[in-house]
């Protein structure tokens, strides 16, 4: 009797599970059986609340897949192609899930691929190289890293995903003297569209290497990469808050430690003017990281003259710590945005006059738990000047040759959705604002950070026009049939640049 209900249930398992949708159980015939996740089981509810954006989690795929070897995600991919024959099926591609907007890597009424598992980081010290699995995040690999007294070019968040911050580029507290963290990767393992498993390095399908760095999810499902690790044994740095009445003192501290990266590799910065509905004062954030165990480095004098700090967690540090740090809170809608200027006090000045405005009309409309972030990061020549030696990036800075850049980011938050179009719409009119205004000065810059940009922005027309030239030379070759453009709805699609 027990035999037959168990029997039962284990033949009406395959329609109950897939819930009928014919992609995901075209999934679950295959050997992904056990690998897939239904809406409304627990382990399908806190893959969605791992989301950094809670936008992100009003969406619900039809099933969740989450392979746990290269050869599954490859699986994957030729199922859900070959199924694509008789009825399409759309996918999504996840790793550490913090894009902040909806749909970069979730989707609804499709499959989203979750790499969660394939998360492995392994140092090997004869080659000073780390072999690291998309789906692991920074902290995974600081922490195993740190030990060892070797480090790599990493974000500077613990909980942010390695899969899609550095397939857009990747800014880390390492840049000044190591670069960006895409081109720290000296080889990728990548699944195609037609389920091949290739690598691609300087010497192996360069062309796909290239168009990695930096081109987001268009070429295949990246399922390993190898970066470069360098010698390390601690930081100084941490968070700063001052009263907003120093801000021009910040920002011409921040212009002239910019323009000095190149005699100071060791050093990052980012200012940060910041509002939160719950301290409810106009504050400047400051985080200052020092990529060795050194006191207060001349580098920072500047800065370090500036009195009346109002908290102060700058020490000797080491990098997992500082990532922890930066965490960032799960809890609320979010809202990136990005754009990038001449390292110019003019700009920076007119970009917090219109922040003012912006802020004030957010105090007089918004309601609940909110905050906004403006953050201002140097990107120096620095940062790309090794790019071409190891084998190029397509995020064209070379073009702006010896120019010190600044990034601009708003991060804004708030809770429910009634509300998304009041902050969107303040995001997107610091941006167009400032923009606008940085180029009646002649100090705008088309370059647009992936990373940090809102879906209403198009990055990859910023990388210009003989990047866009790669990225479909490339996209052609190892997709004709454009599985990744079609298919996958979530990124920046390379067959919408005009
Ligand atoms: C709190 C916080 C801190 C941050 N700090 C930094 C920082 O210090 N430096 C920095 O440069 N950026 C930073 N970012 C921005 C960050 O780089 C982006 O949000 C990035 O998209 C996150 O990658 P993920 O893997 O977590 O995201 P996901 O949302 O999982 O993926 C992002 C995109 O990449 C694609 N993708 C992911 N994995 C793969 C893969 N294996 N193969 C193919 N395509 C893939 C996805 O489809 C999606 O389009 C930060 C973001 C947050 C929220
Ligand atoms: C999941 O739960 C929601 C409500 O929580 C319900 O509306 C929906 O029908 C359920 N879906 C399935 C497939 O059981
Ligand atoms: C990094 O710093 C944290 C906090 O001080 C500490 O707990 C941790 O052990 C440190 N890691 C290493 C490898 O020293
Ligand atoms: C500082 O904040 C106050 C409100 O707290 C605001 O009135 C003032 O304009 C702000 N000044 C600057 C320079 O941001
Ligand atoms: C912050 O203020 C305290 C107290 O005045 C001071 O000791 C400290 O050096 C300041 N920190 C920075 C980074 O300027």
């Amino acid at each position: 009797m027990i035999c037959i209900i168990a029997l039962l249930a284990a033949a009406a398992l395959p329609v109950i599970s897939a819930q009928g949708d014919y992609c995901c159980t075209a999934l679950y015939r295959s050997s992904l059986q056990d690998r897939l996740l239904f809406p409304n089981s627990t382990t399908y509810e806190s893959r969605l609340d791992s989301y950094f954006d809670v936008k992100q989690r009003d969406i619900t795929p039809n099933c969740i897949v989450q392979p746990r070897s290269t050869q599954e995600v490859s699986l994957v991919v030729k199922t859900l192609t070959v199924a694509s024959i008789t009825k399409l099926c759309r996918f999504a591609i996840r790793s550490g899930g913090h894009t902040p907007y909806a749909g970069a890597s979730n989707i609804e009424d499709g499959v989203t691929i979750d790499l969660q598992y394939i998360n492995a980081v392994e140092y090997d010290a004869k080659k000073s190289i780390v072999r690291v699995g998309p789906g692991a995040i920074w902290d995974g690999v600081f922490t195993t890293l740190e030990p060892l007294g070797v480090i790599t070019t990493g974000g500077r968040s613990s909980t942010v995903g390695v899969g899609g911050l550095t397939l857009g580029g990747g800014i880390s507290y390492f840049s000044p003297e190591h670069g960006l963290i895409c081109d720290n990767v000296q080889e990728f393992e990548v699944v195609l569209a037609d389920g091949r498993i290739v690598t691609a390095s300087k010497t192996t399908n360069s062309d796909l290497f290239t168009v990695l760095k930096g081109g987001n999810n268009n070429f295949g499902i990246v399922t390993a990469f190898k970066f470069g690790t360098f010698n390390y044994d601690g930081m100084w740095g941490g968070l700063v808050i001052y009263p907003n009445t120093t801000i021009q003192d910040q920002f011409k501290a921040l212009v002239n430690f910019a323009n000095t990266i190149d005699k100071n590799p060791k050093g990052a910065a980012i200012v940060m003017p910041v509002y939160q509905s719950a301290v409810g004062s106009d504050l400047i954030l400051n985080a200052y990281d020092y990529a060795e165990p050194v006191p207060r480095p001349a580098a920072y004098e500047e800065f370090l003259k500036i009195p009346g700090n109002i908290s102060d967690t700058t020490g000797i540090r080491n990098m997992s710590s500082l990532a922890e740090e930066l965490a960032g809170s799960m809890t609320s809608r979010v809202y990136f945005g990005t754009l990038t200027f001449a390292n110019d006090l003019r700009v920076m000045t007119e970009a917090h006059k219109i922040y003012m405005g912006v802020l004030a009309n957010l105090k007089a409309k918004a309601t609940g738990d909110w905050g906004i972030y403006t953050l201002y990061q140097p990107l120096p020549p620095a940062y790309w000047r090794q790019s071409v030696a190891r084998g190029g990036n397509v995020l064209g800075l070379e073009r702006f040759n010896g120019q010190v850049l600044c990034l601009y980011q708003p991060y804004i938050s708030w809770q429910g959705a009634e509300q998304d179009a009041l902050f969107q719409a303040a995001g997107a009119d610091l941006i167009s604002r400032i923009r606008a205004f940085a180029k009646s000065i002649d100090k705008d810059n088309p370059y647009l950070y992936l990373d940090y940009a809102d879906n209403t922005q198009d990055p990859l027309s910023g990388y210009g026009a003989e990047n866009v030239k790669k990225m479909k030379a490339a996209a052609k070759k190892y997709d004709p049939f454009g599985v990744f453009q079609n298919l996958v709805p979530g990124g920046f699609k390379i067959s919408k640049v005009t």
